[in-house]
């Protein structure tokens, strides 16, 4: 994964080309986490239903899982569906179920054939049965994969994760006096997996919408009013090109020959 996996797949003398170039792989961030908004305004602007948008959205979905793979990403999260999203009028909830369903369907290969390891983090319980199927079927088929880790957020809040976490750490047994912040978050969704270093969000909304309270402490924010189904590779570009310029200083204070670092 690298300058030739990404150019492979953007055309030659392409502004992805010029962005890609300028990219320096040996800081890319480990973990990109976005916030995929906007299908609904999108839809709304072509005088669409707004399912639509998010029809539209999963073109968006799959340049996005391919560009963070090629280009080296080690863990991509998408937020597809919030806890609070069952607010929804039922039919956009169940054609948002029904799309994810076609996608895994029609994605497996291609998450196979790029090593991708699909995971899904948040509340299973409340999924139908046949999604929950579905999801498992794709985790299992990609569970031997080494390459990027691929995790779809559906019923996730970051709050109900980490009072689940609190829990699962009681039931565990963890004492008091075992706790900190190190052991807490190997009871979280994303245990074991770096933290976002960068976070994206489309749409223009300045906002977390509980997601990934915990794993975001750090994260650098990149927000583009770009909508969800306009966003392409040359986005996620963009936003790693930016990441790049920031100074993560992580409360403390850099030193001149680690500036730009
Ligand atoms: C994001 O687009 C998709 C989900 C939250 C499932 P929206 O559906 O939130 O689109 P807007 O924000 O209404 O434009
Ligand atoms: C956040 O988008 C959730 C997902 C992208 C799945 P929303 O559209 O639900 O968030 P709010 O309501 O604008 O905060
Ligand atoms: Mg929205």
């Amino acid at each position: 994964m690298s300058l030739q996996e990404i150019l492979a797949v953007v055309a030659p003398g392409s502004p992805e080309e010029g962005l890609a170039r300028q990219v320096d792989f040996d800081r890319l961030p480990q973990h990109v986490a976005v916030i995929m908004d906007g299908n609904g305004r999108w839809a709304a602007q072509r005088h669409l239903p707004r399912v639509e948008g998010h029809r539209a959205g999963i073109e968006s979905v799959r340049d996005v899982v391919e560009g963070s793979a090629r280009l080296g990403i080690k863990v991509l999260t998408l937020y597809a569906f919030s806890v609070e999203n069952w607010k929804r009028p039922p039919s956009e909830v169940s054609t948002l179920m029904a799309l994810l369903k076609r996608y895994l369907r029609l994605e497996l290969n291609t998450l196979l054939g790029n090593n991708i390891r699909f995971n899904v983090i948040g509340g299973r319980d409340e999924l139908a049965p046949d999604i929950r199927g579905e999801l498992k079927m794709a985790e299992e088929k990609t569970a031997g994969n080494g390459g990027m880790l691929f995790n779809i957020a559906l019923n996730y809040g970051g709050r109900a994760e980490i009072v689940e976490a609190a829990r699962r750490a009681m039931a565990a047994g963890v004492t008091p006096d075992a706790l900190d912040e190190q052991r807490f978050s190997e009871f979280l969704y994303t245990s074991g997996q770096p933290d976002p270093d960068l976070l994206i969000r489309t749409s223009g909304e300045m906002r977390v919408s509980n997601f990934l309270l915990w794993q975001i402490a750090y994260a650098e924010i990149w927000v583009t009013d770009t909508l969800w189904p306009d966003f392409r590779k040359r986005h996620l570009l963009d936003a790693i090109l930016a990441y790049q310029k920031r100074d993560r200083r992580y409360g403390g204070i850099n030193q001149p020959a680690a500036a730009g670092r």
